[in-house]
């Protein structure tokens, strides 16, 4: 299916490679930052261009890979790299794939799945430059102080692109230059399919060089040129979990301040962390150490944090969430959340309703105006509008094998310390006296007591904990208050 716009004809992401520096079980590309992996940020870049085909290679790890990225990309072609190693390989095969159902023809884009931080905005310039100056290839480079490990590129006298130069084939004056390939590229597919044809493994690593298409194609008379980008962030990789976090902290500092410019008032950039999938409105406040994930909302107005981390929450206009952890939930417009809060998921909570502190919540909707304020737990349970729940309600919704619901009305006031122990149904309008355990359903008005009537054994404290220090008081206030001997109260 071609899109509409249709850029390129191609992208193809590398992503064949170990990463063994990471040190991991988890393949290196499917390492995260705000909140999406580096390949599923590769894909993003790469789809924002709109190709008309996209295409990954793998090799390494190949089947986690292909998992993810099927889930993220399901268009996405997967390709696979035989034994042969080399960027030039790899894109050998890619080309094989996708030429396999149709020619290609026009530009062809290469990109990395570890270079999470290259936005569709340097793509599409890159592919711009490319079509506009009739060239064959067009390579994606940055000018950096250490440039040790990358390959050089390499220019002619007047300036002209000549070719990439591998670091380790290079000689001690290529070392000295600083600009350097980022491994980003667009392509005439021609002019790349008749170079790879002659690309050898006659190199230091003993590899297919991708790299050695730019000298083949200028050959061959193609005109071959660089995109120099200022911005280094853009074309840097992670290859160890040091460049991950540097990476995840730039790519936060960019959301963040995005982000402020839109509106929002963020009061710590530094410790505010923001997923790139998150939405936020004009005029929402974070607070200090905040962390908002997946597919979090704030509509205007909203107040969240300190100290809240919230995983695909949707926080109404106005709300205030203050210390909270949640996620999987909705907070009404208006609505109050914390301190000291834990929503799990499938927590709803109604306009101007409030969840206060220490309270833990669970697939539960909670209407309109109602309140759950002090010190308790809210699962499996519906509770109507302008209800309120005492200080130290629970619901036993879990009798060991199986959940159980509990369904409690509007305007309902309960007493402190009261137990909805489920299946249970409370009526509109019902009260709860303290300590009730409600275990029948309370019908619409009416008082639920489940009293146990309290017994004073006088004396017993003084009588079986002679000596302690409360024996002692107990002494003495029973002195002051009566002024009988202790001896008497026997008789009494
Ligand atoms: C490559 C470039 C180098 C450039 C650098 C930028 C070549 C020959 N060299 O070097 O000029 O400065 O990237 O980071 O292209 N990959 C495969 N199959 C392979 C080998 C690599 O898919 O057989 C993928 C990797 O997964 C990775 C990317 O290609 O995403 C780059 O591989 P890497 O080994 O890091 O390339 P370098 O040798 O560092
Ligand atoms: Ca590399």
């Amino acid at each position: 299916m071609i899109p509409e716009n249709a850029g390129p004809a191609a992208v193809i992401v590398l992503a064949a490679g170990a990463g063994t520096r990471m040190k991991s079980r988890t393949p290196k590309i499917l390492h995260e930052i705000g909140g999406l992996s580096m390949v599923g940020h590769a894909l993003r870049a790469a789809r924002s261009i709109a190709p008309q085909r996209l295409a990954i290679v793998v090799r390494h790890e190949r089947d986690l890979v292909e998992a993810h990225v099927a889930a993220l990309d399901p268009q996405a072609v997967i390709v696979d790299q035989d034994d042969v190693p080399g960027t030039g390989r790899a894109v050998e095969a890619a080309l094989e794939a996708l030429h396999a159902d149709q020619d290609l023809t026009g530009t062809v884009v290469v990109t990395y799945g570890d270079v999470p931080l290259l936005s569709g905005g340097l793509l599409t310039e890159l592919v711009a430059t490319h079509e506009r100056e009739g060239n064959a290839v067009t390579v994606l480079t940055a000018v950096l102080d250490d440039a040790a490990g990358y390959g050089r590129i390499l220019r002619g006298e007047d300036g002209s692109v000549t070719g990439i130069r591998e670091h380790k084939d290079a000689s001690e004056a290529e070392r000295l230059i600083r600009e350097v390939n980022s491994g980003i590229y667009a392509f005439d597919a021609a002019v790349l399919r008749d170079a790879l044809a002659k690309v050898t493994t006659d190199n230091a690593q003993g590899e297919k060089y991708l790299t050695d298409v730019l000298g083949l194609a200028r050959e061959a008379g193609g005109r071959v040129a660089a995109v120099v980008t200022a911005d280094r962030w853009q074309v840097e990789g992670a290859n160890d979990r040091v460049q991950l976090a540097a990476l995840g902290a730039e790519l936060n500092r960019r959301t963040v301040e995005a982000w402020m410019r839109a509106g929002v008032t963020v009061v710590d950039p530094a410790t505010t962390w923001i997923d790139s999938s998150v939405t936020l409105d004009q005029d929402v406040r974070l607070l200090p150490n905040t962390q908002l994930h997946g597919t979090t909302t704030v509509a205007r107005d909203a107040v969240v944090g300190p100290d809240t981390t919230l995983t695909d929450v949707e926080v109404g206009e106005g709300a205030t969430v203050v210390r909270t952890h949640g996620s999987g939930s909705v907070i009404g417009p208006r609505a109050a959340v914390g301190p000291f809060t834990y929503l799990r998921p499938g927590t709803v909570l109604g306009e101007k309703g409030k969840i206060g502190a220490f309270y833990e919540t669970k697939n539960v909707t909670i209407g309109r105006g109602s309140k759950l304020s002090h010190l308790g737990y809210a699962g499996d349970a519906e509770i109507g509008e302008d209800t309120n729940i005492g200080c130290g309600n629970i619901t036993a919704n879990y009798d060991g094998e199986k959940k159980h619901r509990t369904v409690i009305g509007s305007g309902v006031r309960t007493g402190s310390n009261t137990v909805f122990v489920a299946p249970v149904t409370v009526g509109d309008g019902a009260y709860s006296g303290a300590g009730a355990v409600i275990r029948k359903d309370v019908p619409a008005g009416a008082l639920a007591l489940s009293i146990a009537a309290q017994r004073n054994t006088e004396g017993w404290v003084p009588a079986h904990r002679p000596g302690t220090r409360s024996a002692e008081l107990a002494q003495a206030a029973t002195h002051d208050s009566s002024s009988t001997p202790a001896s008497t109260e026997e008789g009494k």
